[in-house]
């Protein structure tokens, strides 16, 4: 029996693309062989390839002047790639802080140049909120300004972009990248590892606005310079094959849903129906404010914080797994990405609203 799984990632998967890579694995396409049996040079692998890069710029609308990188090396790892890449003609850049991620992201620049804080969207409750762009002090001149704008964590969503004028504004969207349409335009770049609502760990997504490819210090390791990865169409070295094969099968998947404005519809249901169950009763207690709240991840507390381990094995018990929160800040987390079908939530708030009812 598959489980109710709201892991924030890796994360669920869909299950007919699951059940595709299942009946592929031995023989792809009477080619003989796996998908990760393939050269990556070879001609089977390079349609997997071109038809991947393909469905992501047709769902996600990315234009001709900006390229899809597949990279190595997930989130944390472009923290330090992304300075390395743009830091060659100012070596400096503005973050706006709003929760671990994007602190860890301020922190890991610092290495390669300046990196200003901007603005930090703390308050006495933690990470609760987006601090407006009236709070941004941003520096004279920066390479860019660094957002994470989905806080995996605390469960944070920048929905409204400020305009930054000619200022690249680079988004770390690992957790809700393809949960809903995006204007790829408002971004110089764009990424996220693909193990929330993209695929498997193993492959990131970076797109990138071409100017910005010529920006990089000398120091970048080469297999991570944007120009020479996009030169040789993410095929420098090895790319992660057998996740770029399984993120293609996703956006198939997508394609078949009806698209980012369809699967964002559905998203915002799911999310509503949890937020809306939260709010109903001072037993569970989500801490963000209402318009920055995530619809991929929703951090809640139960009022009385004995309880969450019979909370959690309770759970457990139904077949709803992964519900515990992160570490840092303790309590629950549903993770609620693209392939959490409606029916998980469903079976969520039933078991909220009977732990209440036999606790409270
Ligand atoms: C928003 C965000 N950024 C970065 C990361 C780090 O990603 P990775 O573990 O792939 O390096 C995560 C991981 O959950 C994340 O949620």
């Amino acid at each position: 029996m598959r489980v109710f799984n709201f892991s924030a990632g890796p994360a669920a998967m869909p299950e007919e693309v699951l059940r595709q890579a299942a009946d592929e694995m031995l023989n792809w396409h009477d080619s003989g062989m796996s998908v990760m049996e393939m050269s990556h040079r070879g001609q089977a692998f390079s349609s997997i390839h071109e038809e991947a890069l393909h469905d992501l710029r047709d769902l996600l609308d990315v234009p001709a002047s900006y390229r899809i990188l597949f990279l190595q090396g997930g989130g944390l790892a472009e923290n330090a790639i992304i300075p390395m890449n743009l830091f060659g003609t100012k070596p400096r850049a503005d973050f706006v802080v709003t929760g671990s991620w994007s602190q860890k992201s301020l922190n890991e620049a610092r290495k390669y140049g300046v990196a200003h804080q901007a603005a930090n969207g703390a308050t006495a409750e933690g990470f609760t909120r987006v601090p407006p762009r009236s709070e941004w002090q941003l520096s004279e001149d920066p390479a860019y300004v660094h957002l994470c704008t989905n806080e995996t964590i605390h469960g944070i969503e920048t929905f409204d972009l400020p305009d930054l004028g000619e200022i690249p504004l680079v988004a770390d969207a690992s957790s809700h990248l393809l949960s809903r349409p995006m204007d790829v335009t408002r971004y110089g770049v764009l990424f996220g590892g693909a193990q929330k609502n993209i695929g498997i760990a193993g492959v990131t997504v970076v797109i990138v606005r071409e100017d910005l490819l010529e920006q990089a210090l000398s120091i970048c390791p080469t297999a991570f310079e944007w120009k020479t990865v996009a030169a040789n169409n993410s095929m420098y070295n090895t790319p992660p094959t057998y996740a770029i094969y399984i993120a293609g099968l996703v956006f198939k998947w997508l394609k078949k849903q009806g698209g980012l404005a369809a699967i964002e519809a559905r998203n915002v249901a799911k999310a509503k129906l949890l937020y809306d169950t939260i709010d109903a009763s001072s037993f569970y207690l989500n801490k963000v404010e209402r318009h920055a709240r995530s619809r991929m991840n929703v951090p809640f507390f139960l009022a009385d914080a004995t309880r969450n381990e019979a909370f959690l094995s309770g759970a457990e018990a139904r077949g709803l797994v992964q519900l515990k929160g992160h570490k840092s800040v303790g309590g629950m987390r549903a993770s609620l990405y693209n392939a959490v079908p409606l029916d998980a939530v469903t079976a969520l708030v039933e078991y909220m609203n009977e732990f209440e009812q036999r606790h409270a």
